[in-house]
């Protein structure tokens, strides 16, 4: 183990922690913005920048190996400055909507520049003025509020692996888009909402969440995706008994925070008014509501005027193992074993 002292409180970690790290351990705080445990680490943003004695520099924390005996500051005065500094820059040309923006609440250079008294920036100079990329059913992306933390891009290569994204130009034009500058519609993104997921500020928009809530008003609920057999950990963000948001769970063991298009934006489903609420019966060519009662009586009286080798069942992936059990129980003890399954269709 390596010992080292952040803020004056020593701590032991595993060689090859990174300083981050190391004051997690000790619960120390330290601002991130391109920094995801779940990704190899690349010291984009520099905003979690320590003071390490002895060393020339500041040093990024998130991919700056802890020593034997370094003797760590988080919030030093040049600390403060070089965040507040970073913090300025972002803000020159960033839309200081915070009002209406859909991010308020839960973004990271909202509540940084709160952190450090950043309410203006000290830089004067071009601002963005991206049009809006509102092509697809799910998402909008704002590149006019996008700091290039790098963190979608690096999720949709190494955790989806579509690689729809990536930086072009330098400098004040970099910018994160897909191949040619293309609409998100005509890329090879899969709409799996990972990158919305990652995403610290307001640059990326979930179509159905917008001015249904504040992060604040929402209720988080863990659940498992009702569309297939992998059982993708969701969780769901609820406001007065309505799904307003979806994420992937990180902290589920299956998918550990993936999530496909279906999972991500298609649980609208709960509040259809399409949905079937009440057994259906076709009468003269039409379907007819009816009561559970009747429609039991009517499907075991059919059963029973054929053959069992007339009979299949065809079971769903959206019904829990054990009521797929049961199902396919149900269709043998009537003499068939033709037993199949919506997700093989
Ligand atoms: S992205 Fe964050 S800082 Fe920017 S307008 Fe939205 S809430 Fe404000
Ligand atoms: S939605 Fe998924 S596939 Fe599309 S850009 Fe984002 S991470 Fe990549
Ligand atoms: S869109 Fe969001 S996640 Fe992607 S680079 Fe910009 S700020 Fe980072
Ligand atoms: S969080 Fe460390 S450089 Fe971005």
């Amino acid at each position: 183990m390596l010992s080292l002292t952040i803020n004056g409180h020593e701590v032991k970690v595993e060689p090859g922690s990174t300083i981050l790290q190391a004051a997690e351990k000790l619960g120390i705080f330290i601002p991130t913005f391109c920094y995801d445990p779940q990704l190899a680490q690349v010291g984009a943003c520099r905003i979690c920048v320590v003071e390490v004695e002895k060393a020339r520099a500041l040093v990024a924390s998130c991919c700056t190996p802890a020593a034997d005996g370094m003797i760590v500051h988080t919030d030093s005065e040049r600390v403060l400055a070089a965040r507040q500094a970073n913090l300025s820059l972002l803000l020159a040309n960033h839309p200081l909507d915070c009002l209406t923006c859909e991010k308020t609440g839960e973004c990271k250079l909202q509540d940084y520049c709160y952190l450090y008294g950043v309410d203006e920036s000290d830089f004067v100079g071009a601002q963005k003025d991206y049009d809006l990329d509102d092509t697809n059913p799910f998402y909008i992306r704002d590149m006019n509020k996008c700091i290039l933390c790098g963190l979608c891009v690096r999720i949709c290569y190494d955790v989806n692996g579509a690689g729809a994204i990536e930086f072009i130009n330098r400098g004040f034009d970099s910018k994160v888009t897909p191949a040619f500058d293309d609409p998100m519609e005509y890329s090879s993104c899969v709409f799996c909402g990972m990158c919305v997921d990652s995403c610290p500020v307001g640059a990326l928009i979930p179509k159905e969440s917008i001015r249904q809530a504040r992060p604040w008003e929402l209720k988080s609920v863990k659940t498992i995706c009702p569309y297939c057999g992998t059982g993708c950990g969701l969780e769901l963000l609820v406001k007065d008994n309505k799904v307003v948001k979806v994420r992937g769970d990180l902290s589920n063991p299956v998918s550990r925070g993936q999530t496909c298009v279906k999972g991500h934006f298609g649980i609208d489903f709960l509040d259809s008014p399409d949905r079937l609420k009440t057994p259906l019966v076709k009468k003269n060519g039409e379907f007819r509501e009816t009561t559970w009662e009747d429609a039991l009586e009517l499907v075991a009286a059919k059963l029973k005027e054929v053959k069992p080798t007339e009979v299949a069942g065809l079971a769903s992936a959206r019904a829990t193992n054990e009521e797929n059990y049961l199902f396919q129980k149900l269709i043998r003890s009537l003499g068939s074993n033709s037993v199949d399954h919506c997700a093989r269709l």
